[in-house]
């Protein structure tokens, strides 16, 4: 898929079918990640796909959104936030590593027509626990992964002139 139509392509998807994901896809999805850059690329994550139906009930008890659960595949992002390049101030840049990371997921799945939702609003100490993760580690985002069962409707959003202004 040409890359403007990948970008066009990408929506939050609600609904999924049952279908599992071809191998194939899951390679050129992980070839993406590695490709992401990182602050120094130190590259401080770790990201899960979840299979096993047990681990994704764990994950989907920690999310409101019962659609969740439709999905063959949820993807976890991991942070590890001592690893992750600091501000000079000492901010941790993980939030901004992992979501370029994760946006490389999203993209590349989308190019292989798979349909992704980022998901932040699940509650993070209980996901934590059910996931056995870790400080200095985080779950910062997570995704089901799967074809669509559905077509979102057109978004809406600003305008270029409104978000993109050209400072000469
Ligand atoms: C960082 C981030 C967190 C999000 N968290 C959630 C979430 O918890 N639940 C959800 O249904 N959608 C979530 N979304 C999806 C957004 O609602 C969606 O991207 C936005 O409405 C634009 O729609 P689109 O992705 O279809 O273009 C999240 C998106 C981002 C980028």
């Amino acid at each position: 898929m040409e890359f403007y139509d990948v970008l066009r392509k990408r929506r939050s998807v609600r609904s999924y079918k049952s279908d599992p994901i071809p191998k194939k896809s899951l390679d050129n999805i992980a070839e993406a990640l590695a490709l992401a850059p990182s602050a120094c690329n130190l590259q401080p994550w770790s990201f899960r796909l979840v299979l096993n139906d047990g681990i994704r009930e764990k994950i989907c008890s920690c999310y409101g959104g019962k659609w969740l659960a439709e999905a063959p595949a949820i993807i976890v992002a991991l942070a590890n936030m001592d690893e992750c390049w600091k501000r000079p101030e000492g901010t941790p840049i993980a939030d901004i590593d992992i979501g370029i990371a994760m946006e490389h997921i999203v993209l590349a799945a989308t190019a292989e027509g798979l349909a992704t939702c980022w998901i932040c609003a699940y509650e993070m100490e209980k996901m934590r626990a059910a996931l056995d993760i870790l400080p200095p580690w985080k779950v910062l985002a997570i995704s089901p992964l799967g074809f669509a069962n559905e077509t979102p409707q057109p978004r809406t959003g600003k305008s270029t002139d409104a978000i993109f202004k050209i400072v000469p």
